[in-house]
């Protein structure tokens, strides 16, 4: 089974990930992996530390002359940030109270992380517990694409809103999926229309002026799937659960939904499915796609679409701040830091897209095998022509 872990903290040496299970015999680059890492840094309204970092791979196992051996891949991505950090995250010698956090962040993971494993310093959480975990997500991911484009299987994200500005649904609905993806590559929000870009940005600005984060509301899709991923025959087998688990990890995610998602509730059942059709060269199809792509836990081959809601940035400045109390004096205080990101959405949507890469890669292998690539990828190419001729 394709799996993989993940190790480091915010400010530590180095970010590191082992994929297993990763077949052999496939072309693979570190340009790539990095075109990819460099996706994850973009977007209107990010903070300080993505000016500091360029974020490259460097794989240290796994590869050799550019193609996988199926044996562990290692991938690692130097904080570069690190420099000024090597006393504070020393790995050994004497603790330092230099940048000890005793405040914890209502919305992050300080206050419990911090009982939880029995630390007063709460950096010992905010390290690990930080969204820089998602760079090796993104390395990952960037893995998975290259398998799932070889076999034809697209994968694309776009931001519907940031706070309140939102995408027009009616516009929206005139473009591809395809054009989407390709206009949010373009724009500084990641929006499907760039030209709308200045109107977000000032948005941005006026809410950074004011002290304020701000979250949103993105999709996600991947294209070409082959029908009868997953499967309705265990929950834990359930395609539509493990991309909602997928998705739901990523960090200040708080709603995942496919297809129509929430909106299916408020309609009736005429209205809330997808009728199903036949064509000699098509074999089944559907002219509309209110399950994403999914039903009864497995892919039906037509679109997967994901939407995420991000909570707004818990990390707030100066001027508005939330109440927290010290964790060793029980003091009252304002939370208040001034290095964080106003709003990260665009970078979360990279991320989801990373998340979604590794769960259809590692049900495809699941499904067609895991050793040799070149074997599995004719086995996708006879699996396809079976649909289509059943
Ligand atoms: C790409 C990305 C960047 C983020 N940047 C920040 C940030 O700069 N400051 C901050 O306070 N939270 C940031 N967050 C959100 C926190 O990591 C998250 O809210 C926190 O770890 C608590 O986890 P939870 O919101 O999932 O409960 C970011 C999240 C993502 C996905």
């Amino acid at each position: 089974m394709l799996r993989f872990l993940n190790a480091g903290e915010s400010h530590g040496p180095a970010l590191t990930a082992i994929v297993e299970g990763y077949p052999s015999n496939v072309k693979v680059s570190s340009d790539r992996i990095n075109y990819e890492l460099s996706r994850r840094q973009k977007g209107y309204g990010r903070g300080g530390r993505m000016k500091i970092e360029k974020d490259t791979v460097e794989i240290l196992s796994g590869v050799r002359f550019g193609i996988t051996l199926g044996s562990p891949i290692t991938l690692m991505i130097r904080n570069k940030d690190w420099e000024n950090w090597i006393d504070i995250m020393a790995v050994e010698g004497e603790p330092t109270d230099k940048r000890q956090i005793l405040e914890p962040r209502p919305g992050h993971a300080d206050l419990v992380g911090g009982i939880k494993y029995g630390f007063y310093d709460l950096r010992n959480v905010l390290e690990r517990a930080s969204a820089r975990e998602t760079t090796t997500r993104v390395a990952v991911g960037a893995l998975c694409k290259i398998l799932l484009e070889d076999v034809g299987i697209k994968i694309g994200s776009y931001v519907l809103s940031i706070g309140e500005k939102k995408v027009d649904p009616d516009k929206l609905k005139s473009l591809t999926f395809e054009e989407r993806f390709e206009n949010a590559e373009k724009s500084e929000v990641r929006i499907p229309f760039p030209e709308n870009d200045q109107e977000f940005k000032e948005y941005i600005d006026r809410m950074k002026e004011e002290g304020e984060s701000l979250g949103g509301v993105f999709e996600v899709y991947a294209l070409n799937v082959p029908m009868g991923l997953g499967s309705y025959s265990q929950w834990d087998k359930r395609l539509d659960g493990k991309i909602a688990q997928a998705v739901m990890s990523i960090q200040a995610i708080k709603g995942v939904e496919i297809g129509d998602g929430f909106s299916l509730a408020y309609t009736t059942g005429y209205n809330a499915h997808d009728d199903i059709f036949w064509e000699k060269e098509r074999g089944f199809y559907r002219k509309t796609n209110r399950a994403g792509g999914l039903e009864g836990g497995m892919t039906n081959g037509e679109p997967i679409v994901v939407r995420a809601a991000m909570k707004p940035i818990p990390t707030l400045m100066r001027q508005k701040s939330l109440k927290s109390v010290n964790i060793k004096t029980k003091e009252p205080f304002d939370a208040a830091k001034e290095r964080s990101d106003i709003t990260a959405v665009p970078a979360a949507a990279v991320v989801a897209e990373s998340m979604l890469a590794f769960v259809l890669a590692r049900e495809i292998l699941e499904k067609f095998g895991n050793d040799n690539w070149l074997e599995i990828k004719e086995r996708i190419e006879k699996y396809r022509q079976y649909v289509r001729e059943f």
